[in-house]
């Protein structure tokens, strides 16, 4: 085995026994791309060095950990999908008396805040109870804040015309000087939370799980858990959505779910 793969797992091991993330079932090549970019941040010259450094010093574990989980996001992103969630989920979720979503990996908000918009335009918010969950502290806290770049919202603006928005965007935020707040009473009904698909448990019964852009960096064995939790969560013919290049087809949960929209990766459970 080469050398830097065995510092590689090293380093893994090291992050998961000093500080409980768990990185050792995400896929390889995306990992070894992470580390390999920190360590020219972090100015290491081999993977030993940069355990040494954040083995020692948790603040430069945290620096680390924003570059292994790739805190990246934007609001409607793939209008389609959430068009055919407005299509054709949300007639659905209306025959609810109550709505629970969890939005797993919710990075810095912005999916947060477009599936919250989506809802209040349906009318459906009100009854909602939205659970949006990371394993990033720092984005979490960003989430939260509600407040985005200015600079980003004018494909936002769009994004979300394209997704079927029925509103002019700008009724959702005030802008000041180079930010975009967010209404706050968006958020009225999410509970922000730490938790991880690799290593917690279900916390819920929900209607809707939005786990988009997440699995992509995690190995077979990682997804199908991930997979685990959603089916035990959702209740009887809930709604599972994935990201573009996610799919269930190639997961033992796949027979426990139909496709409802299948090129927007909306699945129902059966
Ligand atoms: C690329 S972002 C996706 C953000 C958003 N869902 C979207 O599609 O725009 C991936 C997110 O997954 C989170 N993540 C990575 N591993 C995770 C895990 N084990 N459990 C929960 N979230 C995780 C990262 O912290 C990051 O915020």
């Amino acid at each position: 085995m080469p050398s830097t793969d065995i510092e590689l797992r090293l380093l893994i091991e090291a992050i998961y026994l000093k500080y409980s993330y768990d990185f050792r079932d995400y896929s390889g090549a995306s990992i070894k791309r992470r580390v390999n970019h920190a360590l020219h941040q972090f100015e290491c010259k081999t993977i030993s060095a940069l355990q040494d450094k954040v083995l020692h010093d948790p603040t430069a574990f945290m620096q680390l950990l924003q570059l292994l989980t790739i805190p990246v996001s934007e609001m409607f992103r793939d209008p389609d999908h959430f068009q055919a969630i407005r299509r054709e989920v949300v007639p659905l979720l209306k025959t609810y008396p109550s709505i629970k979503v969890w939005i797993a990996g919710c990075s810095t908000g912005e999916e947060v805040y477009s599936m919250a918009i989506l809802l209040r335009e349906e009318g459906l918010l009100e009854r909602t109870i939205i659970y949006a969950t990371d394993i990033n502290p720092r984005s979490l806290e960003k989430a939260k804040q509600g407040i985005f770049s200015l600079e980003n919202i004018r494909a936002y603006t769009k994004n979300y015309q394209q997704a079927g928005g029925q509103r002019s965007f700008a009724d959702y935020y005030t802008a000041a000087y180079d930010y975009a707040i967010f209404d706050k009473s968006l958020c009225d009904n999410v509970t922000f939370a730490d938790h991880s698909l690799a290593t917690d448990s279900v916390f819920s019964e929900t209607q809707l799980i939005s786990c988009r852009n997440v699995l992509i960096y995690f190995n077979k064995k990682l997804q199908d858990r991930a997979f685990g939790l959603f089916h035990e969560s959702l209740c009887h013919r809930g709604f599972l959505v994935l990201g573009s290049k996610e799919t269930l087809d190639f997961s033992p949960y796949g027979k426990l779910f139909e496709p409802l929209v299948k090129q927007e990766r909306i699945y129902r459970k059966l």
